[in-house]
């Protein structure tokens, strides 16, 4: 965003470890972490490019390798610039700074452990930072009990005075009990910051090179620093363990419910409902409680998704699509009208317009090594307990009977029945014999 011919960079910090989060040796770094179908620094990059920036600047260094490689494919306009070990996040955009040694403009420094930024959030920040012409601008949220978070010390006017860290200020309860914190969202003025992030003092209890000294240096220089605070900001709390973790998520999964509520989805149960980012939903579907929705899935109007259901990532329903309860769906499309409606397993398959699944179906879609897939032709009917072993194919209004095992390869054609286990294929003139008992069946489910 070069508003006013004014250019903008911004470094997000993310080489810190998580060791608070990472419950294993080969856990994912801290931003890597995922919540709601994306690792922490997509949402991030999300609200970063919101902004269009100039130049973006990702600090990697815990887990690098593994941090440039996400930033590789997902993320091709930021620039890693590795901090190795880290000593600080004053350090770290001391490091970022030097990779764009002649930008000058508006810098947004961004940590990377905050999935809840919002590109309005960030916006804010930089237009108010803009207009105050500050040197320094510091979002600041306020929260009941800042836990561990750097407290925000305003002096008599209101004006801005210190950060504090919580670990420094074990012998300042009167600080400890400030609400106001760092969110860790900063706008600054390049050519302020260059200077106030070199020899940074360790003198704290961390013994690391902090950005919010570097903040606090600029305020003791006499430079202005202006604090923005929002209602919204007070949700800012970076993820630092499990429960911020949770904290973190349920925002963000009550953001990205509100957004389908408004555009006509019914949820019946937000409470008990999880839908991950980038799910669309069609006007008038109704999700019951108690479901989740993997990333990317696609449901249309009209369809009907719940109670205790599981859509992973990527299923599809079509129109008037239902799944009921105990349903599980992954890699799946159903066609318009297409129902299965309890204790179902379809994994890999492709459902035909308005076929029925009957009760505890399961696509066996796994043969230990592979996956394969499952065609259901429209208007098949599937009895309840069939086992569908993939590869393999159900001809349009074919019928299985209930508990039928129907191999791999052995295709059941057009109008088909198909019976037992593992599942014969039955001579033609014997289908209307068996077509009253399979519909009693069905009845079952
Ligand atoms: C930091 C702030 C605190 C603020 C809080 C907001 C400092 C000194 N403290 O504390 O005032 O209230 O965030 O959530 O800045 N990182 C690096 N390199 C480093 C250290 C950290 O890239 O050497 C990254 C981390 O990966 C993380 C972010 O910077 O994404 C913040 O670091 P973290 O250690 O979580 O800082 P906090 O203790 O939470
Ligand atoms: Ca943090």
């Amino acid at each position: 965003m070069s508003e006013g011919g004014r250019r903008l960079a911004v470094l997000v910090l993310a080489a810190g470890k998580g060791t608070r989060l990472a419950t294993s040796d080969d856990a994912p770094p801290k931003v890597l972490v995922g919540l709601l179908g994306a690792p922490l620094l997509e949402h991030v990059r999300r609200a970063v490019e919101a902004l269009e920036p100039d130049e973006t600047v990702v600090v990697v260094g815990h887990a690098a390798e593994r941090v440039e490689a996400w930033l590789a494919e997902h993320w091709g306009d930021a620039v890693p610039v590795r901090q190795i070990p880290q000593e600080g996040t004053g350090q770290a955009v001391r490091l970022a700074l030097d990779a764009i040694p002649d930008f000058s403009g508006d810098v947004c420094v961004v940590y990377g452990d905050i999935p809840q930024m919002r590109s309005d959030d960030l916006a804010g920040l930089l237009g108010r930072h803009r207009e105050s012409g500050a040197a320094a601008t510091v979002l600041t949220g306020v929260a009941a009990d800042a836990g561990m978070l750097g407290r925000i010390v305003r002096g008599g006017d209101r004006s801005f005075v210190e950060i504090v860290e919580a670990r420094d200020a074990v012998d300042r309860p009167e600080v400890l009990a400030l609400g106001e914190f760092n969110t860790g969202l900063y706008a600054f003025d390049a050519e302020a910051l260059r200077p106030a992030v070199k020899n940074l003092s360790r003198d704290n209890r961390q013994g690391e090179e902090y950005a919010t000294e570097a903040v606090n240096r600029l305020a003791r220089d006499g430079k202005p620093v202006a604090l923005f605070t929002s209602p919204e900001a007070g949700v800012l709390l970076g993820v630092n363990g499990h429960g911020d973790l949770a904290e973190a998520g349920a925002t963000l999964r009550r953001r990205i419910l509100d957004g389908h509520l408004e555009r006509g989805v019914e949820i019946t149960a937000p409470d008990t409902t999880v839908i991950e980012i980038d799910v669309e939903i069609g006007r008038g579907a109704v999700i019951h409680p108690f479901t989740h929705l993997g990333r990317g899935c696609r449901i249309a109007g009209g369809a009907k998704v719940g109670p205790f259901a599981r859509l992973r990532g990527g299923a599809v329903l079509e129109e008037g699509a239902e799944v009921g309860n105990f349903v599980e769906v992954k890699g799946s499309h159903l066609g318009r009208g297409a129902k299965a409606k309890h204790l179902t397993y379809l994994g890999d398959a492709t459902v035909g317009e308005r076929a029925n699944i009957g009760c505890g179906t399961i696509t066996a879609n796994y043969d230990g090594k592979r996956k394969h897939r499952t065609t259901i032709r429209a208007l098949a009917r599937i009895g309840s307990g069939t086992v569908l072993v993939a590869p393999v194919e159900i001809g349009e209004g074919a019928v299985t009977g209930a508990n039928a095992v129907v191999l791999p390869g052995q295709d059941v054609g057009p109008g088909r029945v198909a019976v037992g286990v593992p599942a014969r294929v039955l001579p033609e003139k014997m289908d209307s014999k068996r077509e009253a008992s399979s519909d009693a069946e069905r009845k079952s489910s």
